[in-house]
């Protein structure tokens, strides 16, 4: 059976918890733009520094300056009342999610905290700083230690299975995205095709508001928590 509600969330919904967002006007590191430093080219011209990006955003995440907020905290409530019938997928990497409470996460871009080998294709946790010399904890092999991140111009994760919940649910809900990196930016047109109702949430309008029956605008923190209260209140 297919979800009924499909939510999507990208970097808007963090930012209330002290991550960045992508597209935020200061959101230069050592003077490079995220873009340039999140692609597989970056990685094979300078890992150290593609290294250096993803250690620093890994320590941010662990550190006592980032926790999830109230609008994590009402998707993972979400979850517990509508069991299979909520899917959570999100463009975000790190862990806030799951920190709330959300058991149940399609993590399209990958996750900061874990790694992956280049060789023999294992994903482990990724709980020390990664160096070119590091070691595979399944093959042994060093130097292919990469982050497990969807880089510019590389496959999201199970895009079959987040097309066919998408396809399948009744209300397709956006948070925090700017509706400009696809695939994602395209999930609510498929949803639409297929009947849904569409709302989005974000502090400006995205480029894909045109798509959605309906736009809150707002800190995620401030407009998610009523909606999913009004959703939980108003299940037969
Ligand atoms: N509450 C809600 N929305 C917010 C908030 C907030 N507190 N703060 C910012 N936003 C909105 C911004 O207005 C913007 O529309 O969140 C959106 C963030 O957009 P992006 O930075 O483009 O993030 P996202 O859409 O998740 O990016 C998609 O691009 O770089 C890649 O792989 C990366 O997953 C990422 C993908």
């Amino acid at each position: 059976m297919h979800p009924k509600i499909v939510v999507l969330t990208g970097a808007g919904i963090s930012a209330e918890s002290g991550i960045r967002t992508f597209r935020d006007p200061n959101g230069l590191w050592e003077g490079h733009r995220p873009e340039e430093v999140a692609t597989p080219e970056a990685f094979s011209r300078d890992p150290e520094l593609v290294y250096r990006f993803y250690n620093a955003r890994r320590r941010l995440l662990i550190s006592s300056e980032v926790a999830p907020n109230a609008a994590h905290i009402a998707l993972a409530r979400l979850e517990q009342v509508f069991g299979d019938s909520f899917l959570l997928i999100t463009q975000n990497v790190d862990d806030l999610h799951e920190r709330a409470g959300s058991q149940r996460v399609i993590h399209m871009h990958g996750e900061l905290m874990k790694k992956r080998c280049s060789f023999c294709q294992a994903v482990s946790s990724f709980d020390e700083d990664l160096t070119i010399h590091a070691k595979c904890v399944s093959c042994g092999k060093e130097g292919g230690l990469r982050p497990h991140i969807v880089w510019f111009g590389e496959m999201p994760f199970e895009l079959d299975r987040i097309w066919s919940e998408v396809s399948g649910c009744g209300l397709f809900a956006a948070i925090g995205t700017s509706g400009v990196v696809e695939p994602a930016a395209s999930l609510v047109h498929d949803a639409r095709t297929s009947g849904a109702n569409t709302i989005c949430f974000s502090l400006e309008s995205p480029e894909n508001r045109g798509a959605f029956a309906e736009f809150v605008e707002g800190k995620a923190g401030d407009t998610v928590p009523p909606w999913a209260n009004e959703m939980i209140a108003s299940q037969p």
